[in-house]
This record gives structure tokens, C-alpha cells and sequence, in this order.
């Protein structure tokens, strides 16, 4: 979908969006949109960090020839690993859902849609709930694609459920993949011991 963006209108619809989502909960915020890439009545939306989840949606994206989609908060998060930790946890806690970037322009059209995220706190992150709780998937193929760091889906599925409780749901993909924690640390490792 923003695979390849038209630059003036991609900055004119994030500036569009900065303006009236960020810092805003959602429900008082303008709808934002964003562009549809192709014809396809298939959408991969996917939340990703550190880029694992990302490629998932690539190969999805390309192999199905589908449009695209990626969440994105309207304010982004820290680039610091432990302080997206902290922030997501506290957002958790407090049950905030940060307002989106952007939404799909026309959910409507699509009959199917692949879900990915990265399972943040044993969950599903707090971005994607708010896409999830923007977005109406009723009666629509819902297909998840999970990945996690080696403590498996927590309570996705039962998430899922109830914000999509109106989709039909496929068994989703579940697959355990780079821990940004783990390289984080090896790299701080490796550095304290080659520096003199
Ligand atoms: C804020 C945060 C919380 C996380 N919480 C968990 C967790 O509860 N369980 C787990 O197995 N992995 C957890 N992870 C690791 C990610 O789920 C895992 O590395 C994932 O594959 C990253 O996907 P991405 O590269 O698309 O961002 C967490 C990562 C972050 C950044």
C-alpha cells in the first residue's frame, strides 16, 4: 500500500495525521487515511519493530500480490529497546490505545486480511488494538501472523477474539524470532569488552 509512496502525498497525509491524531485517543481524533497500493481485495496490515513481523508481511505481501499495510503509531516510539518496554508496559497497565499514524482508507473492500504483530508484555500491542478497535472487520477473513522472542503468543488468540469477535478467524501463524533484547545486549557486551 505505501510500498513505494508518492512522496508529496505521503507527506501531506502524515502531516494531516500529526495534526489531528497525534497525542489525541482516537475516538476524539479526524479519521486519517492512507493509500491503497493495487486492486487486490487482500490487505496484509502488520505492526513490526524490529523488522521481523515485516518480513513476514513481505513475503505474504508478495507472494499474494496483495496490498499492504503497515501500523504505525502517530507518535512513534523510542528507538531505545528497554524504553519501549517501559512505555508499551505502562500503556498496558493504563489501557492506552496511542492514536494511529494513519488508517486504511477503505476497509470495506478488502475480503481478507493478514494480521501481523509481534507479541509485546505476553500480548497483543497496544497499537494494534487500536487498529484493531478502528477498523471494522465484520465478516471479513481475519489470518494473524504472530511472532515472539521464545514466550509464545500469551494471550493473543483471546484478544484477538474479542476485538474481532465480528471476523472469521483463521488459525494463525505463530513463529519465534529474533529477540531485540538479546542482540541489544550481546552488542552492549561485546562493546564494554573491546573498548579500552
Ligand atoms: C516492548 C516489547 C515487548 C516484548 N514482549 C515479549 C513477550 O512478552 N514475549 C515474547 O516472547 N517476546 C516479546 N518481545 C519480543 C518480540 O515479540 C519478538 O522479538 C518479535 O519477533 C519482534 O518482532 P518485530 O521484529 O517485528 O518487532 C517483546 C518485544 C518488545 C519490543
Amino acid at each position: 500500500m505505501h510500498d513505494k509512496p508518492d512522496p508529496t502525498r505521503r507527506m501531506l497525509l502524515s502531516a494531516v495525521a500529526g495534526l489531528t491524531l497525534a497525542n489525541v485517543p482516537l475516538a476524539s481524533a479526524a479519521p486519517a487515511t492512507t493509500a491503497v497500493r493495487s486492486n487486490s481485495r487482500i490487505l496484509v496490515a502488520y505492526f513490526s519493530r524490529s523488522g521481523s513481523t515485516r518480513v513476514i508481511a513481505g513475503v505474504i505481501h508478495r507472494q499474494l500480490k496483495t496490498d499492504l499495510f503497515e501500523i504505525e503509531p502517530a507518535s512513534a516510539y523510542p528507538t531505545d529497546y528497554f524504553q519501549t518496554v517501559e512505555q508499551a508496559k505502562k500503556q498496558r497497565e493504563r489501557g492506552i490505545r496511542p492514536a494511529l499514524k494513519n488508517s486504511v482508507a477503505d476497509i470495506d473492500r478488502y475480503q481478507t486480511v493478514y494480521l501481523g504483530f509481534p507479541v509485546w508484555g505476553t500480548s497483543i500491542p497496544p497499537v494494534v488494538q487500536t487498529f484493531l478497535a478502528s477498523h471494522s472487520l465484520t465478516d471479513k477473513l481475519l489470518i494473524p501472523f504472530i511472532t515472539h522472542g521464545g514466550y509464545g503468543p500469551g494471550d493473543s488468540e483471546a484478544v484477538l477474539a474479542a476485538l474481532a469477535s465480528s471476523a472469521r478467524r483463521e488459525k494463525p501463524l505463530v513463529m519465534e524470532c529474533d529477540q531485540e533484547r538479546r542482540t541489544t545486549e550481546t552488542v552492549k557486551g561485546w562493546l564494554a569488552a573491546v573498548r579500552s
